[in-house]
This record gives C-alpha cells, sequence and structure tokens, in this order.
C-alpha cells in the first residue's frame, strides 16, 4: 500500500517506521527543516532510532516531504498532527483543519483516512469527514476510521507492534480496512463499536492518569502536614495486592497529552450540559504544585528566595525525552522568578530551552529536580548545591515532597 503520514512528530514518525517495513511511507510535515533532515536520516525522535530511519530512507520505503501532492494517489492517510488548547484551555483544532484542507486538495483517489491525532468524540465524523470533502468537492468517496495512539516516547518495552490498538471506522468497510492496515505492524488489534467510542477511550485513559497524578500530589501535602513521606506510604500501600495502582507525586504534568487531553474531555462534557470536576480540580491541582514546591523551598531557606541563586534541574517534562512541551519546570521557574530569586536551569538532555542554555550543574545556593533523567548522576545532583529540593524521589539524601 501507499501510506502517507500527515505530521512527522513523536506520533507521526514512529508510526511513519514501522508502517513502512511493510508499505510504501510517504512523511507529509510542513516543517522543512524537520523534512530535511528525516530525508537526512537524522531522527529528532526518542525512541525513533536514525539508523532505522535512514535504512528505510536509503531503500527508498520512506520519503519524507513538503510538497502535499506527493500523497495524491495514496491507499492510506493517517492524520498525526498536535492537537493542543487555546490560550483558555479550549480545544485548538486548527492543526487537524489544516490536515483535512491537504488531503480534501491533494488525495485524488478513494482511500482510507485515519485519525491518530487525540480529539474529542465526534471528531471523525462531525469535522474531519466534512472538513476532507469541503476541500475535496465531495466527489471522491472516502472510508474514515479513527486509532487513537498510544506511544510513550522513550519507552521500548510497550511499542506499536505489542501495544493494543484501538479503532472503529465510521462504515463497517472502514473498520475492515483500518484492521487490514494496522495488521501489517500490530500484533493486537480491538475493534470497537464507534469511532466516538474509541476517541472516549483515549481520552479517558490520560484523564485517568491526570486525576491520580493529582491526587497523590493532594496526598504528598497532607503527608507532609502529617510528619511521615509520602514515598514510604505509597510503598506501603502498594503492597495490597489488588484494588491500588501506585502513581508519583511530582512538580506537576507535561507533555502534549496528560495536561491537555482531559479538557477535551470536559470541553465535551460542558456541551453535553454534564459537569466535569474531578478533571477540573485535577488540573488545578497538578497546576498548583508549582506554588506548593516553591513555597517548600521558601519555608526551608529563611522564609524568603530574595536574591538566592536557584538552578533547577531537569526541565523536559519527563525523563529521557528532551521534550519540555507543558514543562513544570515552567510554572516552577515562573514561582522562583515570583520570589526574587535569580534562576538557570540544567538538563543533560535539553540544551537550549525558552532562549536560554542549559548551565552546567552547580554554582547555586539552591537546586530543585524536576525532572531526573537515568544519565544523570543523582550524587552530582546532591552535591551540586548546598540544598537540594527533589520532587522526583530520586535523589537519596535530598529534601523531597
Ligand atoms: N507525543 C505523544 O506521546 C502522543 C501520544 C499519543 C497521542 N498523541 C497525539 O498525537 C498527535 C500528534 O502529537 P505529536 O506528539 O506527534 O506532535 P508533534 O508536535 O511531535 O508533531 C506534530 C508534527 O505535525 C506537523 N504539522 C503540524 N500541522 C501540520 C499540517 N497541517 N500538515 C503537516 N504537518 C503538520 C508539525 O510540524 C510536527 O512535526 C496529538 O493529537 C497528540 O495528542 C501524542
Amino acid at each position: 500500500m501507499k501510506v502517507s503520514i500527515i505530521g512527522q512528530g513523536y506520533v507521526g514518525l514512529t508510526i511513519s517506521l514501522f508502517a513502512a517495513d511493510h508499505h510504501d511511507v510517504i512523511g507529509f510535515d510542513k516543517n522543512q527543516t524537520v523534512v530535511d533532515a528525516l530525508n537526512q536520516g537524522k531522527s529528532h525522535i526518542e525512541g525513533v532510532e536514525s539508523s532505522n530511519l535512514a535504512r528505510l530512507v536509503a531503500s527508498g520505503r520512506y520519503k519524507a516531504t513538503t510538497d502535499a501532492s506527493q500523497i495524491a494517489d495514496s491507499d492510506v492517510v493517517v492524520i498525526a498532527v498536535p492537537t493542543p488548547l487555546t490560550k483558555d484551555r479550549k480545544p485548538d483544532l486548527a492543526f487537524v483543519e489544516a490536515a483535512c484542507q491537504t488531503i480534501g486538495e491533494n488525495l485524488k483517489s478513494p482511500a482510507l483516512i485515519i485519525n491518530e491525532s487525540t480529539s474529542f468524540p465526534g471528531t471523525v465524523r462531525n469535522l474531519i469527514k466534512p472538513e476532507i470533502e469541503k476541500f475535496s468537492g465531495g466527489s471522491i468517496q472516502h472510508q474514515y476510521a479513527v486509532s487513537p495512539e498510544r506511544v510513550d516516547p522513550g519507552r521500548t518495552d510497550w511499542n506499536q507492534k505489542n501495544t493494543p490498538r484501538l479503532y472503529a471506522g465510521l462504515t463497517p468497510e472502514a473498520s475492515k480496512a483500518v484492521r487490514e492496515f494496522y495488521s501489517t505492524f500490530c500484533d493486537n488489534l480491538v475493534e470497537v463499536s464507534s469511532p466516538e467510542v474509541a476517541e472516549s477511550a483515549k481520552l479517558f485513559e490520560n484523564t485517568f492518569r491526570q486525576v491520580n497524578i493529582a491526587l497523590v500530589n493532594e496526598f504528598a501535602q497532607i503527608a507532609h502536614a502529617l510528619g511521615i513521606s509520602v514515598y514510604e506510604t505509597l510503598d506501603a500501600a502498594a503492597t495490597k495486592p489488588y484494588g491500588f495502582m501506585k502513581f508519583m507525586p511530582s512538580a506537576g504534568v507535561g507533555g502534549h497529552c496528560i495536561p491537555v487531553d482531559p479538557s477535551y474531555l470536559a470541553h465535551t462534557a460542558a456541551g453535553l450540559g454534564v459537569p466535569a470536576t474531578f478533571i477540573e480540580r485535577a488540573n488545578e491541582v497538578n497546576l498548583e504544585m508549582a506554588k506548593y514546591v516553591v513555597d517548600r523551598v521558601k519555608a526551608d531557606n529563611g522564609g524568603s528566595l530574595q536574591g538566592k541563586k536557584v538552578q533547577v534541574v531537569g526541565v523536559a517534562y519527563k525523563p529521557n525525552v528532551a521534550d519540555v512541551r507543558e514543562t513544570p519546570a515552567e510554572p516552577v521557574i515562573e514561582e522562583l522568578k515570583h520570589a526574587g530569586a535569580s534562576v538557570t536551569w540544567s538538563d543533560d538532555l535539553v540544551s537550549s530551552w525558552m532562549g536560554q542554555a542549559s548551565s552546567p550543574l552547580g554554582g547555586s545556593d539552591i537546586a530543585i529536580v524536576v525532572t531526573l533523567h537515568a544519565i544523570t548522576d543523582s550524587q552530582a545532583v546532591l552535591a551540586s548545591a548546598p540544598y537540594v529540593f527533589d520532587t522526583t524521589g530520586k535523589v537519596k539524601g535530598a529534601h523531597s515532597l
């Protein structure tokens, strides 16, 4: 099959390379720099090996392009573009709409169109299909389906091959076609009765994590007030062999999914007149963690951070990736600056961020660990400042949540 994948980021590139072992893949992206690097065999995504990319480029099975006309005769088109929030935390479908325009204007023969971008229920039926038909003039009959992506960048145990994949078509033919496509490189396909179920399941998976992270973040504050270790208490609770799942406290949530997707579900709930109080409160609790962390550091340091040199260690939103989208390091730094501190940051994987370069570890009065990568030496972090506050639970001997 000829497969075109719209968007060559974390999701699009990952799926492109799995597909390229079985199909001819066009990776369409509007970013020329990304496309040029991909065609030179250079991956910009953790977990996507440049050697594998280079092999598939050399074999002719994978090609990146900014030229939309190259998708014209595709059998399958996968949408994998960002679905962020607007400034007022409402779903922003502008990238999906732009992808639909590209598809509508350039796809010249009937194809299977699959959405992998995370969005609210009804997106494939009520937005993607009508948008594509608007730009194609409606003369070509495509099949439409959804298969939400579950990739966890940087993870090696669960991948495209062994992670169960949900799918549903708008029609039985679309469901059959989507199964045939993914079964070429995915072992476990789970059909659900409608695209809305698949879309909602994806949102609920990430909302489950968001709410449980907020719960443990709230519990960390209770445990501290009680004078007990949150980590020891969680370990104790986790000895129960059923009915408990351990989540870890942190400086907040980051990335493109956990802080974002639940707001898509809340948006749907609001439209239906149903309250989404857990989601909204969980979001607040996670956002409040930055202030809580800085308040704790302040309390341990004589009640003021005015003029103190503070280094934030680890600004990626999670360990072992260079992704800084929605990183909790940002509100932590804002809170520190608000408290009058002079702030630097150090990250072994992020070389520059917010117009600033990563600084070498050390040279500050206080270090606050937001993210600890496996390659970062925790004992070097502990030795990097006279006072170290660790939000990860991994720096032994540091002050902690
Ligand atoms: N990153 C994850 O871990 C993850 C996991 C599961 C689901 N998702 C979902 O997958 C979707 C994509 O996320 P991502 O992390 O891959 O995003 P990303 O930012 O890494 O990549 C998106 C790519 O799409 C390109 N792009 C944007 N608009 C385009 C357009 N109109 N035409 C062509 N290319 C365009 C961008 O240049 C970028 O390279 C989102 O809906 C996200 O919620 C992400």
